[in-house]
């Protein structure tokens, strides 16, 4: 078993996909903390609603100075025995220093088809490009922003007349489909990777991912 830490900065709905997924039968990594950087983050409530422990460090109290930010945050994961960090929409970038600490213990989801569209604004990007097929992916934190080794993702359709805002809806549900099937391959110690097809609402999410 890994003890599962989530790091947060707002609404935390893959977090919620992954407290929801921690309830089954057979789930090999329990949350025991959620982390958010926003003291306002509406995800704090719906982890302490799911009776899961929530905290807010601000990194804003250490102004700059992010590795001290990541030392306060690194202490409490410590503290709960936490083995195992999801980032779940955590709009902090991490130094070196403690990207290097969890390596192989910290991974993260990415509103995009890596190597594609690393950073911001995403679904713009892959809208403005013409792309047919969009999605998530899954992968191990390393020092570079968006890269690290790929875990698993999920494909969507890019449909006429989407906008961003209803395209990144449409990846958001295979968000949720695809992170706790990666959370919980990486807590098993791998997996081998498997196409699956899911309909959603009216849409289909491919995915590729460990078991
Ligand atoms: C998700 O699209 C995630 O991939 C990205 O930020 C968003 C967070 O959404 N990193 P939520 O807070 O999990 O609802």
């Amino acid at each position: 078993m890994r003890r599962l830490g989530i790091l947060i900065s707002g609404r935390g709905s893959n977090m919620i996909a992954l407290l929801d997924a921690a309830r089954k039968p057979g789930w090999p990594a329990p949350p025991v903390l959620v982390i958010s950087n926003r003291p306002d983050a509406a995800g704090i409530a719906a982890a302490e609603e799911r009776g899961v422990r929530a905290i807010a460090i601000d990194h804003k109290a250490y102004g700059k100075d992010r590795e001290s930010f990541e030392r306060a945050m690194d202490a409490e994961l410590e503290k709960a025995g936490v083995d195992l960090i999801a980032l779940a929409g955590f709009m902090r970038v991490l130094t070196p220093w403690f990207v290097n600490k969890w390596a192989g213990r910290l991974v993260n989801i990415h509103p995009s088809l890596l190597p594609k569209y690393p950073g911001v604004d995403t679904h713009a990007r892959c809208l403005a490009e013409g792309d047919l097929v969009h999605g998530c992916t899954v992968h191990q934190v390393t020092a570079g922003v968006d890269e690290g080794p790929l875990i698993g993702s999920a494909e969507v359709e890019v449909k006429p007349g989407d906008t961003p805002e209803i395209l990144a809806a449409r990846v958001l549900k295979a968000e949720h489909l695809l992170y706790p099937r990666c959370i919980a391959a990486v807590a098993r110690g791998g997996g081998t990777r498997e196409r699956e097809d899911i309909g959603v609402s009216g849409d289909v999410v491919r995915l590729w991912a460990p078991r």
